[in-house]
This record gives structure tokens, sequence and C-alpha cells, in this order.
């Protein structure tokens, strides 16, 4: 079957190289008017004209636009959205002067998420995760990068990783999983430094290995912070991981700079993230090497910090720059992307152009995803999204607003508000 998307007001195709955009690549998104779009079972076909595509695929079933604006799907390469209970009484700590580390200290944070992910089975996750990936696609985004990392056992962490491939398996939107076992050092393995070595140690020979086995990640993560793992234990997980086939993540300089950004930047990882502290060696780093520079502003915001990740900074010295949620339930319970995007204009200084590439094209990119999503061209999987704007500068504009009417992946409709279809 081909499907016509016609009668949208703006197509904005992202269009390009199959690769992460840099400089002065990231100017232009490709704003193309009276412009419609091809699909063929799961793939774009022809993106042009209107006139011309309808004369060249006449009888096909037509969607129409109704005026709005039709974008890739949204790319959220950044997630940790399989958990339990939300942790809404931290917010409220925070206000009245607590801090993020000094909550996870008292046992709260990370050790609060793993306790009552522990005490649940693999189909209360499942049935919690389902609505949350809804959410994620009501706002427009179409692939979803889902962390394990709030188990930090064997068990607990393979049940976080099965519950992601039901997830991918029964739904229509597109998941990459990420192994994140060294999100934390749990409790139990913290009363001595050989405890502690020994956590880490089970990490790599152990879990990792049946990880992989298992083939149940495509990428590893390491949260590479003061207070929870070392640069020299990153490092150590990470050529570990990569033994073992993944793709390397990194959580980089979020809270302090450690050389974090140098880390990912050396071991060639797909991405770096957070980098809400990175140092001026650390953005000379990421833009000498090819790893992308994920930002997490939403992050920031939530907890109350005044700094923001030097977005400009990292694009002028010539990173590749994504944006992503973050979405988990203690430092970005949010599954609004656009919204994220009105904080990469309003406060990292970004062009809407880069905000949106930064959320279609690099997103994918720090996914290994750059040939497949990501753009309206030819031969790129069929992942669109549809918005009730006039004028792509509106997504941003309109904050924390839900204008998405419509999602597809692979050419299925994956989520919306009752389209005509002709
Ligand atoms: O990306 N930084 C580490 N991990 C998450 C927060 C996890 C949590 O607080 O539950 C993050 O911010
Ligand atoms: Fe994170």
């Amino acid at each position: 079957m081909t499907l016509l998307f016609v009668n949208a007001t703006q197509v904005v195709t992202c269009a390009g190289a199959p690769r992460a955009r840099v400089g002065i690549e990231m100017r232009d998104c490709g704003v193309r008017t009276d412009a419609a779009v091809a699909v063929e079972r799961e793939r774009i076909v022809a993106v042009g004209p209107r006139a011309e595509i309808e004369r060249a695929y006449e009888g096909a079933t037509r969607i129409d636009c109704g005026g709005g604006v039709l974008t890739p799907g949204l790319v959220d390469s950044h997630t940790h959205a399989i958990f339990g209970r939300a942790r809404y009484e931290e917010q409220e700590r925070r206000a009245a002067g607590a801090d993020y580390m000094e909550i996870a200290r008292q046992g709260g944070g990370i050790h609060a998420s793993v306790r009552d992910l522990r005490a649940r089975d693999a189909s209360e996750l499942l049935a919690l995760a389902r609505p949350r990936l809804e959410r994620l696609a009501s706002y427009g985004t179409t692939t979803v990068e889902m962390k394990s990392g709030y188990g930090l056992s064997i068990e607990d962490e393979l049940k976080i990783l099965r519950v992601i491939r039901e997830l991918a398996a029964e739904s229509p939107m597109r998941i990459v999983p990420t192994w994140l076992g060294a999100h934390e050092i749990p409790k139990e393995a913290r009363a001595t430094p050989a405890t502690r070595a020994s956590y880490v140690k089970m990490l790599r020979t152990e879990m990792l290995p049946l990880v992989a086995n298992e083939q149940l990640a495509v990428f590893a993560d390491v949260f590479c912070e003061p207070g929870v793992f070392t640069i020299g234990e990153s490092r150590d997980l990470l050529l570990a991981a990569r033994d073992s086939g993944l793709r390397l993540k990194l959580h980089a300089d979020e809270l302090a700079p450690s050389g974090g950004a140098e880390l990912a930047a050396e071991l060639r990882a797909t991405s770096a993230d957070h980098l809400a502290a990175i140092s001026p060696a650390g953005i000379q780093a990421l833009a000498a090497s090819g790893t992308v520079a994920t930002l997490l502003p939403g992050t920031m915001l939530f907890l109350g910090k005044g700094t923001r990740p030097p977005a400009r900074a990292l694009l002028d010295a010539g990173a590749a720059v994504a944006l992503a949620t973050d979405f988990n339930p203690g430092t970005s319970p949010t599954t609004n992307l656009p919204f994220i995007l009105t904080l990469a204009v309003s406060e990292l200084h970004m062009s809407v152009a880069e905000s949106l590439l930064a959320a279609t094209v690099n997103g994918a990119a720090a996914l290994g995803l750059a040939a497949e999503t990501g753009q309206l061209a030819p031969g790129y999987s069929a992942d669109l999204a549809l918005f009730e704007i006039e004028d792509i500068r509106e997504l941003p504009y309109w904050y924390a607003d839900r204008r998405c009417m419509g999602t597809w992946v692979r050419g299925k409709a994956c989520h919306s508000s009752h389209l005509p279809i002709t």
C-alpha cells in the first residue's frame, strides 16, 4: 500500500547526509511548502512538490495533514522509562534546600527507585511502561532509547531489559535498549572498598556477558560522576562492554566536571550525555571526536539548578549536539520532547533548526541510526510526526503544550488524534 501525506503547510525534511550534523549544517532543517511525502510499506519513497507526487502516485491512500507541519518522528535518545513509583517527595525536599546527591546519600534518589523496582515483577513493570510509551508518542516521539539501571543486581537488571524487549516486540515504536547496570553502587555493595570493587567486577565478568549473550542491549552506559563511578571504573566497564559487542554511551559531567566527556571521546563512545558541567577540555575533546554530545536541559531545570549544558560552546566548537528528555522519576519526569526544544531555544541559545536537528538526525546518530530514521528522505524508515502548527518555529514556541496530532513508525500509524484519511 502507498500512503501520501498531503496538505501540510510545511514539510520539514531534516534531509541531508546520513550522519550527525555539525556546525553550519545545523542551520538548515529543510523547510518545504506545498510538498507531499509518499510512503510504500515501511519506507519513504518520495518527498517533493505535491502536484508531482500526486501524479506519480495516483490511487494512493491520502492522509490529509490538515494544514499542520510534518516532521521526521522525534528521536528521544536518552530515557530511563522503566521504573516503579514516582519520586515526587524529593522535589519538595529540594525546594526546602536539600541537594540531589545529599538525598541519594540518605537512601533516596536512585536507591529509592532500586528498592521499589526490585519488589515488582516483570508484568507489573510492563504495565507501568505501556502508558509511558504512549505519552512519549503523543508528543511526537517515534524512536526511544530505554535504559535499565534501577535493578543493580543480575536478576533485576535482566528483568528490566527483558521488559524493554517485550515492549519493543509489542509496540509499533522503535525502541533501543541500553544496559545501565552501572547506574549506582547498590546499598549492599557500599560497605567497604572491597565490596564496591566486587560489584564492579561482577558487572564486568558476570552481568555483561549475560546481557550480551541474550542480546538484551545495543548500548552500555555508566553513570560516571564523583560519588558514583570513577573515571577508572567507567573505563574498565565500558571496555568490557565493548568486548562483549555493545556500543558505548556515558553519563558524563552531569553535576561536576570529572573528565567524563574526555573519556567518552577517548573510547569513541557513540554519545556522551548530560554535560552540564563539562570542562573546556571536554568540549574540545568531543568536538574533535565522532561522539555525539547529548544534552538533557530538562534535568537541570527540574533539579532547580542554575547551570545549563553549554550548547553554544559545543556547537561553536563543532561538536555534534543532540537533545533528549532523560525521562526518569528522579531528575526529569517528562515525556515531552518538544518542551526540551523550548529549553534549547530559550535557555541554551540554540536556533529552531539546530534544536529540531538535535532531536531528529543527531538523536538518531546518538543511537547509531542516522541512516535509518530522523529524516524525511527517500530510503528512510517512514517515521513521521504531524503537529498542529503552521510554522516549525511554533514547535518550541507553544511551550509544554501538546501539539502532536499523529505519529507513524515504519509507515504504521502509532499515535493519532483522528486524522481524516481518504
Ligand atoms: O540521568 N544521572 C543519573 N541518572 C539519572 C537520574 C536517575 C534518578 O535520579 O533516578 C539522570 O539524571
Ligand atoms: Fe540519564
